[in-house]
């Protein structure tokens, strides 16, 4: 039977999970099929109860997972902590551990939503860009790092920036595979006029490009012109490669465009395992009121199917439910406009897995 460790996290990660798991029975229903559910702590909640933000054990049951489906972590509960056991780190350990190198970030703007960004409806209207995040290196991991003491008292804090060829050549394979069944078109973000780890970026994609790829479209923009493009001309996108920290942040943007944070999933992807988890953070603010948006975790859980799974039709039918449901009109907070219809994170849940269970 195939395995699914759930690790729901802290704050709305917990709820928007909820949903997720209740989406999953109705397929496995639908399909009569089973998974194998384990569910463990992770992030400031694992910190609680054993200090530490991920214990060897849940590491280790994550290897032996098919899939990792992921809530969200951290708090300000936990943001004194050193750096080193925050809940944040135990995310970092968990990719790092999976070798998880390929965060695929699919932003699509759903016709229901296209008011509901805020840019004009028709720049955004259409828009469909898979961000595709390097996920294992660069800044996020590279050594030297760390806060010292000078010896005039001053502290200095140090990270390091660093790929290999090897690395941005598997990265960049990964966003070309996925250009090509798509719009066959790839943006690849860097730094090169000022890094030389991105000249050597840009020299590499460039020569996966020409040697292996030579039907995709190969667009190069500097992260600053990026930045500014994607909210200029963002239909012009179709797969957008970034190392970890540029993607960190095109991918927060590129969900704006969407509406909101909370229609955002992720599927990251490795040799030998992968992570399910939404873009959107534990959102301590509003965590256990109900009216967390469980699209993000609901459409990642379809990711999850339809990578890990080969369950195709499943993962459409998630999609299509949460298509009808907006359709609908109806909403949750973050992206509630006058006159449509407002529900909570749960109810939500239950209107997608009608729809689930009523498509042919
Ligand atoms: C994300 C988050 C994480 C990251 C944090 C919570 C470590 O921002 O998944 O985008 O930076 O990767
Ligand atoms: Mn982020």
């Amino acid at each position: 039977m195939p395995k699914i460790l759930v690790l729901p996290g802290d704050g709305i990660g917990t709820e928007v999970t909820d949903v997720s798991l209740k989406v999953l029975k109705a397929i496995e229903e639908k399909y009569n099929t089973e998974f194998e559910v384990e569910t463990a702590l992770f992030g400031g909640c694992s910190i609680d109860e054993y200090g530490v933000p991920v214990t060897k054990e849940v590491l280790k049951k994550a290897k032996d997972s098919d899939a990792v489906l992921l809530g969200a972590v951290g708090g300000p509960k936990w943001d004194k902590l050193d750096y080193d056991i925050r809940p944040e780190r135990g995310l970092l350990a968990l990719r790092k551990e999976l070798d998880t190198f390929a965060n695929l970030r699919p932003a699509v703007v759903y016709p229901a939503l296209k008011d509901a960004s805020t840019l004009k409806g028709e720049i955004v209207e259409g828009v469909d860009i898979m961000v595709v995040r390097e996920l294992t290196g660069g800044i996020y991991f590279g050594t030297p790092r760390g806060i010292t003491k000078l010896p005039n008292g001053e502290e200095k804090g140090v990270n390091t920036l660093v790929y290999t060829t090897g690395e941005i050549e598997r990265i960049a394979r990964t966003a070309f595979e996925i250009a090509r069944k798509r719009r066959k078109k790839l943006t690849s973000v860097d730094k090169a006029n000022i890094l030389e780890v991105m000249e050597l970026w840009r020299k590499t994609v460039t020569r996966i490009g020409r040697d292996e790829f030579p039907d995709i479209e190969l667009e190069h923009l500097y992260i600053d012109n990026a930045a500014m493009q994607l909210i200029r001309r963002p239909k012009t996108f179709d797969v957008i490669l970034a190392d970890n920290m540029f993607g960190d942040i095109l991918s927060d943007e590129a969900a704006q465009l969407t509406g909101s944070l909370g229609m955002l999933p992720s599927a990251s992807i490795g040799k030998s395992g992968a992570i399910y988890e939404p873009v959107h953070g534990s959102a301590p603010d509003i965590a256990g009121k109900d009216i967390a948006n469980p699209i993000a975790s609901v459409l990642t859980t379809a990711m999850m199917l339809r990578y890990s799974f080969n369950m195709d039709r499943a993962a459409e039918d998630i999609e299509g439910a949460v298509r009808k449901v907006l359709d609908k009109g109806y909403r949750t907070a973050d992206i509630y406009q006058p006159g449509t219809k407002r529900v909570g994170c749960k109810e939500m849940g239950e209107l997608i897995i009608e729809e689930v269970i009523k498509s042919p």
